[in-house]
C-alpha cells in the first residue's frame, strides 16, 4: 500500500471515528433543525415567546401580574387559566391564542403552558384558608370606599390618587384598559415584585373578606369613565357579529 493511501484511510477513519460515523462536523443537531412554530413543546420557549413579553416568569419584572405566583395559582380555576390563553380578554391587551379562535398555539400547546405555569407553585403552594372565590359579581361602592380607606389608602392616597413612589389605583387611563376582573385579581394576589401585597397583609391579622374585595373593586370600578373593557369569553360568544348592511360587490 502506497503511503498516501494510508495516510487518507488513517485521516478519514480517524475522522469518522471521532464524530460517530454518521456526523459530520457542522452538521446541525436534531434539535437545532427548524420546526414549525406548531411543533415546540418546550414550555418555557412557549412561556418565554408568547407570554413573557407581558407576565413575568417570576425572574423578571412585567407589565401584567406574573404568571409564576403561587397565592395566584391557588385562586385561579385550570378552566379559567386554559379559557384565557385560548381566547384571549376581548377588549383588554390579552391576546387570543387558540389556533381555532385565529391564535397561534395548538390546544396540546395550551395544555402545556396550563400545566407548567401550575408546576411552577409546586413544593412552593399558598395557604388556601379564608381563600376569596377567584370570580364574583361586583359589590357596594359605597362601602367599598371605606374598605379602600382602611386596606389601601396607605400606599395609594385616600382618594387612590397615589402616594410617594406609589401609583394611583384609579388612574382613569389605567382602569380603561384593564377589566373588573383582573382588578379584583389584583386586590387578591397583589403585586409582591412591586411591594403590593396580597388580601391576607392589607390589614395585619385580618384577611380581607370576599365581601370586602368585591366592594373595594365596585368603588375601583366606579372611578372608571365609559364602559369596562374586557368580556367575559361567553359574553364574546354569543354576542352578534356585525354584518356591513350592505355588501361591497
Ligand atoms: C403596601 C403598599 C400597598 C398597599 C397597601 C396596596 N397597594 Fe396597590 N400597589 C402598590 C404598588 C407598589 C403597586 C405597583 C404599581 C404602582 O406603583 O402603582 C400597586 C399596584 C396596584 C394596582 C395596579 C396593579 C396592576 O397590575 O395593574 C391596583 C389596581 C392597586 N394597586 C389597587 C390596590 C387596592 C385596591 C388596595 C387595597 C385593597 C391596594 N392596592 C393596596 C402598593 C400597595
Ligand atoms: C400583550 C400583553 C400580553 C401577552 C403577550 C399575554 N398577556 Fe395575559 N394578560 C394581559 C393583560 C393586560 C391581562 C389583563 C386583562 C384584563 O384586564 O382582564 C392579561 C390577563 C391574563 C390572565 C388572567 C388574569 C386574571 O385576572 O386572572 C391570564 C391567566 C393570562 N393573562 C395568561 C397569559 C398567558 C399564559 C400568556 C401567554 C400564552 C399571556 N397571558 C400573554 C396581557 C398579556
Amino acid at each position: 500500500m502506497q503511503a498516501r493511501t494510508l495516510y487518507s484511510i488513517l485521516l478519514f477513519g480517524g475522522l469518522g471515528f471521532l464524530c460517530g460515523c454518521d456526523r459530520l462536523p457542522g452538521k446541525p443537531k436534531e434539535e437545532d433543525r427548524w420546526k414549525p412554530p406548531s411543533e415546540i413543546k418546550d414550555f418555557a420557549l412557549l412561556f418565554n415567546t408568547n407570554c413573557r413579553g407581558c407576565h413575568s416568569n417570576g425572574q423578571t419584572l412585567s407589565a401584567s401580574i406574573s404568571m409564576n405566583n403561587p397565592p395566584y395559582l391557588a385562586v385561579v380555576p385550570k378552566e379559567v387559566m386554559h379559557k384565557t390563553i385560548e381566547t384571549g380578554i376581548p377588549g383588554t391587551q390579552m391576546p387570543t391564542y387558540s389556533d381555532k379562535a385565529g391564535g397561534s398555539l395548538t390546544e396540546e400547546q395550551v395544555n402545556i403552558l396550563v400545566e407548567g405555569i401550575y408546576n411552577w407553585a409546586k413544593g412552593h403552594e399558598a395557604p388556601t384558608d379564608n381563600l376569596p372565590p377567584y370570580s364574583a359579581a361586583l359589590g357596594d361602592a359605597e362601602r367599598g370606599k371605606a374598605v379602600f380607606a382602611q386596606a389601601c389608602a396607605s400606599c395609594h392616597g385616600s382618594g387612590g390618587e397615589g402616594t410617594k413612589g406609589k401609583g394611583g389605583a384609579v388612574d382613569k387611563a389605567y382602569l380603561s384598559l384593564v377589566s373588573d376582573q383582573y382588578l379584583r385579581t389584583v386586590v387578591i394576589v397583589g403585586r409582591p415584585e412591586l411591594g403590593m401585597p396580597g388580601f391576607r397583609e392589607y390589614v395585619p391579622g385580618k384577611p380581607m373578606t370576599g365581601e370586602e374585595i368585591s366592594d373595594v373593586v365596585s368603588w375601583l370600578a366606579s372611578r372608571r369613565e365609559g364602559p369596562a373593557p374586557g368580556q367575559s369569553a361567553k359574553t364574546a360568544e354569543i354576542a352578534p357579529k356585525t354584518q356591513p348592511s350592505t355588501p361591497n360587490e
